[in-house]
């Protein structure tokens, strides 16, 4: 897109985190902006804060899970904006663990909110941007979606086929000439409510029968949350980085060099039929 003045952004898990910050960066572009969250209370305060800030938003509670959900959100910018121009599918949550620890709740969380809610919003909003040939589908996968490290096994496999939807959506649009553009945001770590995903985990997809979090657990999940509040990068870079991205029509948009070096070996590996080397966690099993 050659401008973003006046045009409408549809934002799902844009009450807080990079979402959020999507959003502030979209709204200083001159964009009207559409929330679309599970979490009401954040999504409430985040519309106050925009519209504090006199910007057009419409916050919709939205499961991005359920495809219904995805299909009302649609229908609500339409109705409230009159279209949706940069569509970014960006709600997600994780879990960490050995895939001998993960439960059939896990996978199914993880794979309705990160790959269903893609998959749902891809179906709701992209027969519209390709009908008025105008637009930029902005999916968030992760360096975890071109790598394997161990305790993520199903974000990776989410995040996996998030890029792989992005990059066929890119060739797909590319091949057929439309001026719809799509971005494939692969954040390392950001300082964002990831790592308390479980905040909006719903009842039936809660193992009654998981342990509580030991003290030690608890210990190492504090240090490493305030390890990323000081190290990682902030949501606002990103959101630079994404405004960015959709005026020049990048797709990759990586938010540090850090996972790099192993994106190459994997892929130096996959083509020297090596099998894969040992790979250092990254997170340990800190999600509870
Ligand atoms: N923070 C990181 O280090 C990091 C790294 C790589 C990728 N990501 C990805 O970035 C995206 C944004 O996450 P974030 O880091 O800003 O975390 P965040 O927790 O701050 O934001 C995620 C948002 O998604 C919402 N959400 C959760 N479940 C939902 C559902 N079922 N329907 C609708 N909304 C839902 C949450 O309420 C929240 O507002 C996610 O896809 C995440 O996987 C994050």
């Amino acid at each position: 897109m050659d401008d973003l003045k006046g045009r409408v952004a549809v934002i799902t898990g844009g009450a807080s985190g990079m979402g959020l910050a999507f959003a502030h960066r979209f709204a200083t572009a001159g964009m009207k902006v559409v929330l679309g969250d599970i979490e009401v209370p954040a999504l409430d305060a985040a519309v106050e804060g925009l519209r504090s800030d006199h910007v057009e938003v419409l916050g919709v509670r939205c499961d991005v899970s359920d495809a219904a959900s995805v299909h009302d959100l649609a229908v609500a910018a339409i109705e409230s904006f009159g279209a949706a121009h940069v569509v970014c599918l960006n709600a997600g949550v994780a879990t960490s663990g050995p895939l001998h620890e993960q439960t059939l709740s896990d996978w199914q969380w993880i794979l309705g909110v990160n790959l269903m809610g893609i998959v749902h919003g891809v179906d709701a909003f992209l027969p519209g941007l390709v009908a008025q040939d105008e637009g930029h589908v902005v999916i968030t996968a992760s360096v975890a979606g071109l790598t394997a490290y161990p305790n993520l096994g199903p974000y990776s496999a989410s995040k996996h086929a998030a890029v792989a939807i992005a990059e066929t959506l890119h060739n797909e649009l590319s091949t057929s000439g439309s001026k719809v553009g799509t971005t494939a945001l692969c954040p390392g770590f950001v300082a964002t409510g990831i790592f308390e995903s479980e905040r909006n985990r719903p009842e039936y997809l809660t193992d009654a029968l998981a342990e509580p979090e030991s003290d030690e657990d608890r210990d190492r999940r504090i240090a490493f949350l305030e390890m990323i509040a000081s190290e990682a990068r902030k949501p606002d870079e990103v959101a630079d980085l994404v405004h960015d991205a959709i005026l020049n029509r990048t797709f990759w948009v990586f938010t540090d060099d850090q996972h790099v070096p192993n994106i190459t070996n994997r892929h130096a590996e996959i083509t020297q039929r090596q099998n894969p080397s040992e790979g250092q966690p990254i997170i340990e099993d800190i999600f509870g």
